[in-house]
């Protein structure tokens, strides 16, 4: 058997109780045995809520990801003002995950209510008419393509002071306001979505992989000090939300940022597009011409560049078709997205379905047509949505042993498979997965549905920051009888 670390189950449950008997002595261990059961640690952990003991934390330093908390779905009393500093607004489905979170999130807060002023830079299309209650302050880029920060501060300072309603909260996706601007401001979060010294792991991963007649980049050289800048200023932000739990760590110990201002929020994605959906998973297994007596189809999604690791699963099922003929018989590969390596693919054989582009709401379907997911990655900065939306549609993953993917996403061999960024690893894993087989397959996507059910939703995200922009904004909220202090979990309605 393989050497996979997601087998590690074992070790990820001790963690649990022990993570239990460490905090059973402090005062928030309920917090834990809700986190466990989430990850079906131990037998039969009855969650004791919070509620019943009256135990209540201080969320600014509660030390885990927020995504483990339950926040209350109603709307709050209080409805806050919030700018949104980003330096793309995504057109259509062709966004990158940055931009994906920013209209994900922020949509989902105006719909909650909030009223959302976006900060962004002019687009040549038309895409914004959308209808909703974003309100959007265009300027156009800088010459380095960022968000002009003199004339977005300006708009910003505009609407400041309109209808004597100052902004509660500010947001910015990674620098969209850079620390320059941001330093003052103590009603302010920034999400990261990728640090300099998590590319480090990128860049040593590429560098190994590099041929014999390619010449070794020299951003390498570059790179520490890029961690250290960042050392520096990422200090003069007020807030700081980690994608990750990974992320949540290299920030407060290697980036010293102070533990009560960082706080981890892991992605989620729309859990009403991404679902189980087996009807539509079949039709579209039809349109794509894959046999209804195919074994195993298995998937992967996004741009078909190097560095998403397209030239490693390549040469992984390159080999694995001249070495086992059932793999290569039986197993059908579908590809979503474009990029210089679909039409390599092509040529791979006839089990391969280059499906181009997809939509939305044909990428939904797509992941339902699946047994597994695929994604190779080679970049460790930031978290990949396509993990989250095929657990969403009930489907087991298989990703790169990245700090942040196993340390957040697929924390377990009953979820999927790890492998390193090796050829061999890979096909290790994909042989792995093919022995499995599909009955495997199936009960390891319905825990992987159930995992971000729990924790990866839009609307898990959506309430994890607003509850975090209500307590960085004025903290407490006041009238007639009733006072909350949102900087306390649980409130009486969570
Ligand atoms: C929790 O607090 C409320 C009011 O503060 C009180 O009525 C209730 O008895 C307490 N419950 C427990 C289990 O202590
Ligand atoms: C965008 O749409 C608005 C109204 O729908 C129109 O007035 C404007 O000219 C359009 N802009 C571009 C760049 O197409
Ligand atoms: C916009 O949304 C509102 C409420 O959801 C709906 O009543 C209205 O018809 C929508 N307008 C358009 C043009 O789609
Ligand atoms: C926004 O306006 C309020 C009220 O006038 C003021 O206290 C605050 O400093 C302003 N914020 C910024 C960033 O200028
Ligand atoms: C931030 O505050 C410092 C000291 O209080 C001040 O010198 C500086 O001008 C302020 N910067 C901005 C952009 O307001
Ligand atoms: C490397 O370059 C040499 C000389 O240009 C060429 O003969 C050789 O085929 C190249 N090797 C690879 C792996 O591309
Ligand atoms: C699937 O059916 C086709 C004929 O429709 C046949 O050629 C092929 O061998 C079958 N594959 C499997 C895995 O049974």
């Amino acid at each position: 058997m393989a050497k996979d670390p997601t087998s590690s189950s074992i070790t990820f449950h001790h963690l649990c109780y022990l993570l239990f008997a460490v905090s059973a002595l402090s005062s928030i261990s309920f917090i834990y045995w809700s986190h466990c059961s989430t990850c079906s640690c131990g037998a039969d952990p009855s969650p004791i809520s919070l509620h019943q003991h009256n135990q209540s934390i201080n969320l600014l330093s509660f030390p885990s990801a927020w995504n483990h908390l339950s926040f209350s779905s109603t709307p709050p009393r209080k409805l806050l003002k919030i700018a949104l500093f980003v330096k793309r607004w995504p057109q259509r489905n062709l966004a990158g995950g940055l931009e994906r979170h920013a209209l994900t999130l922020h949509l989902a807060l105006a719909r909650r209510g909030h009223e959302v002023h976006v900060f962004t830079t002019t687009t040549s299309s038309n895409s914004t008419n959308l209808n909703t209650t974003l309100r959007f302050h265009f300027t156009p880029p800088s010459p380095g393509g960022y968000l002009n920060q003199a004339l977005a501060w300006q708009q910003f300072q505009t609407q400041n002071s309109t209808d004597n309603k100052p902004f509660d909260v500010v947001h910015t996706e990674s620098v969209g306001l850079f620390h320059g601007r941001a330093r003052n401001l103590s009603h302010l979060a920034v999400s990261w979505h990728g640090i300099a010294y998590e590319t480090i792991h990128s860049d040593i991963v590429q560098d190994l992989l590099r041929g014999p007649n390619e010449t070794r980049q020299s951003v390498l050289t570059e790179r520490l000090v890029k961690v250290i800048e960042e050392v520096k200023f990422f200090n003069r932000y007020s807030h700081h939300v980690a994608t990750s739990d990974h992320v949540g760590d290299v920030l407060k110990r290697i980036y010293m940022i102070p533990e009560d201002r960082v706080h981890i929020i892991v992605n989620g994605v729309d859990e009403t597009i991404y679902k189980p959906d087996s009807t539509r998973g079949k039709d579209f297994l039809r349109e794509a011409g894959v046999p209804e007596n195919a074994t195993l189809v298995i998937g992967m999604a996004g741009r078909l560049v190097k560095d998403k690791g397209h030239p490693l699963i390549f040469e992984a099922l390159k080999q694995i078709y001249v070495e086992d003929e059932n793999f290569k018989r039986d197993v059908f590969v579908l590809v979503a997205g474009d990029g210089p390596w679909g039409s390599r693919y092509r040529d791979l054989g006839p089990n391969l379905r280059v499906l181009g582009l997809l939509e939305q709401t044909q990428l939904a379907s797509f992941y339902n047509s699946l047994d597994v997911f695929i994604n190779p990655t080679l970049r460790a900065q930031g978290l990949d949505h396509t993990f989250i939306e095929a657990m969403l549609s009930g489907k087991p993953v298989m990703g790169t042993r990245f700090a942040s993917i196993t340390g957040s996403l697929i924390v377990g061999s009953d979820i999927g498979y790890t492998f390193l960024p090796t050829v061999g690893s890979l096909k290790e894993s994909l042989y792995m997965m093919f022995r499995d087989g599909r009955d495997v397959l199936g009960i390891k996507g319905k825990v992987a549905r159930n995992r971000a059910v729990q924790l990866f939703t839009a609307t898990k995200m959506a309430t994890a920051y607003e509850r975090l922009f209500l307590c960085i904004s004025t903290g407490t909220y006041e009238k007639n009888d009733d006072k909350y202090d949102y900087c306390k979990y649980p409130l009486p309605l969570d």
